[in-house]
């Protein structure tokens, strides 16, 4: 399953590219205002640090509109991936850009029918939001399961690519349904290395090593 980092931060983006945990970046509206940085400037910085797809989000709604702006957008390199909404016009637009080679991911996907429009309209990525699904009441990870086995049912190419990802067993349950992409803050990626067993362990291991009295 690749991992892609959900932000605009760059000193996180950096450290999580050196320890070779990240495929690629999503940002997004809310994002890019969190970061403080001009959005053209930034993606730019981005997308020289990751060398896999970096989606950045267009905010127009008709599809004139979006591609006015996604044309500017894809200048900014060849691994930038634009972001439409899952609307009428998203796909549209969607069908127009991936038609002419650019990828595209198309997001706020909250059900399976959703999904299917995305992978029909030609989609690179679709992004359901499990966090969010969740948040109202619905399971997110059932609809990563429904979605996975429609796309395989017709080899749909499009990749699944779970958002709004919260916690390590969001990233647990989509790895075990076969997402193929899973998108989450730099805290959430950082903190699945932690296990309370690792850090007794070496605690442990110190501990008989200072008895030893050598030094390596
Ligand atoms: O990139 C979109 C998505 O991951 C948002 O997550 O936590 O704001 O629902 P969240």
């Amino acid at each position: 399953m690749k991992f892609f980092a959900d932000t605009a931060e760059i000193e996180d983006i950096k450290d999580l590219a050196a320890i070779g945990l990240i495929d690629g970046v999503t940002t997004n509206p809310s994002l890019i205002m969190k970061s403080g940085r001009d959005f053209i400037e930034v993606t730019k910085e981005i997308c020289g640090i990751v060398a896999g797809p970096v989606s950045a989000e267009v905010v127009a709604l008709d599809h004139a509109g979006m591609m006015v702006e996604a044309e500017k957008l894809r200048k900014i390199a060849d691994n930038v991936c634009i972001k439409v909404p899952l609307t009428l016009d998203g796909l549209k637009t969607c069908k127009a850009l991936t038609s002419d080679g650019t990828m595209v991911n198309v997001t706020l996907c909250f059900s399976a029918n959703q999904a299917l429009l995305a992978a029909k309209a030609g989609a690179t990525f679709v992004s359901p939001f499990v966090g969010r699904h969740d948040d109202n009441g619905f399971d997110g990870m059932q609809l990563i399961s429904d979605i996975r086995m429609i796309y395989d049912n017709y080899d749909f190419e499009t990749e699944i690519l779970v958002a709004s990802v919260r916690h390590g067993v969001h990233v647990l349950e989509a790895a075990k349904i076969g997402a193929d992409v899973m998108t989450a803050p730099p805290s959430v990626i950082k903190g699945l290395v932690k296990h309370v067993l690792t850090d007794k362990g070496i605690e442990g291991f110190l501990a008989d090593w200072a008895k030893t009295g050598q030094s390596i």
